[in-house]
């Protein structure tokens, strides 16, 4: 796949052992701003400070009680926790061991993946495009996972040697949960041929030419300025659906609670995924379904690390606001692009909330 690249940055794992945790952060991670942002404080009301919880099971079942849930989560969170996703504890528990113990290698070992000019996938950071922007506290090793001859074994590393047989089968078990949660959707949204959510609006293309890409994320401790750094900027995902696990118990993950703009702390159910909706779906769905900001903060003491599953159509899908789901009288409220010149766009320019939904807006549009 052609795709605009990243330019590189220094590792931040790497900076923070050689300064032992008492260097100054240098000035293109500091956000002095962050540390006045309004942050929604637990006030033991669920419906307002936490996100809601599906059970896949039940949705399996088509237990209409559950498929409602899940219409009204896409709806007004565009965030949920799944539980009973049925992916097997040991998988679950590989991948948190891989994870873990790619980013304990020696920064050299690590190196030999590092991500190549022009490219996304590797070890490295993505969204950067510009030496003056500012710069997130985090390493990141991103690989093409589905289908199976997307991937790019270069950039998978051989250790732990478990690595790849960990990985693939992750990728396949996860994908398997995102793929019933679509056909749950499609479902909800009345769409009588699940496929239209991997297709688009061109139609006629399987379920499961469905691309998968994983995005491990390491956030080292900020002794000297956790609250003035970010892990991850605000952004939205550019996919149809993301599943993240956690992989340790550190929190991290806020997202921009609807309604109010708050950033809202996500606490990670033990064995549960955090699932989003993505831009894509936001768009299929003509904004039904929302995308919504989310970002990622840091612990002055400890590293935090995730796994994000992303899920997008088949790259010959053609983007845009499926017209089955248009109300009579209803404009599109997004352009229609092919699914190729979507991506391009999306990595060309550094993440900033929900930016490249705006420039996909129809009003903003000058051709
Ligand atoms: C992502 C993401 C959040 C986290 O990878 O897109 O939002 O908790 N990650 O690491
Ligand atoms: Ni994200």
């Amino acid at each position: 796949m052609e795709m605009a690249g990243s330019l590189p940055v220094p590792s931040v794992q790497a900076m923070v052992a050689a300064s032992a945790g008492h260097a100054p952060v240098p000035p293109r991670y500091l956000r002095p701003e962050v540390a006045t942002d309004v942050v929604v404080a637990d006030d033991g009301d669920a419906t307002t400070t936490s996100i809601p919880t599906i059970d896949f099971q039940r949705l399996l079942l088509l237990d209409p009680e559950e498929s409602a849930r899940l219409h009204a989560a896409c709806q007004d969170w565009g965030f949920f926790q799944l539980i009973n996703h049925g992916v097997p504890e040991d998988v679950m528990e590989a991948m948190k061991g891989s994870t873990h113990a790619f980013f304990a290698l020696p920064a050299e070992a690590k190196e030999q993946f590092r991500q190549e000019a022009g490219q996304l996938e590797g070890y490295g950071q993505l969204f950067v495009v510009s030496e003056d922007q500012k710069l997130d506290w985090a390493d990141v090793l991103y690989l093409n996972t589905q289908p199976p001859e997307h991937r790019n074994l270069r950039f998978w590393p051989h250790q732990p040697d478990s690595f790849s047989r960990t990985l693939d089968t992750y990728s396949a078990a996860v994908k398997h949960v995102a793929d019933r949660l679509l056909g749950a959707m499609s479902r909800n949204l009345g769409l009588t041929d699940p496929e239209r959510l991997v297709a688009g609006v061109s139609g006629g293309i399987p379920l499961s030419s469905m691309i998968q890409s994983v995005r491990m994320n390491y956030y080292p401790p900020c002794a000297e300025a956790a609250d003035k750094v970010l892990g991850f900027s605000p952004h939205s995902d550019s996919d149809l659906l993301t599943l993240v696990l956690q992989v340790n118990q550190i929190q991290g993950l806020q997202i921009r609670r609807p309604g109010d703009g708050a950033w809202l702390p996500i606490t990670p159910l033990q064995g549960a995924f955090v699932v989003n909706v993505g831009d894509v779906l936001e768009i299929f769905t003509n904004g039904r379904y929302r995308s919504v900001e989310h970002r990622a903060v840091v612990n002055a003491h400890t590293e935090r690390m995730s796994v994000a599953a992303f899920h997008s159509p088949s790259i010959h899908a053609t983007i845009g606001p499926l017209p089955e789901l248009l109300g009579d009288q209803e404009a599109p409220k997004y352009k229609t692009l092919d699914h190729q010149s979507f991506i391009t766009l999306f990595f060309s320019a550094k993440l900033h909330g929900k930016s490249f939904l705006e420039r996909m807006n129809k009003k903003n549009l000058s051709d």
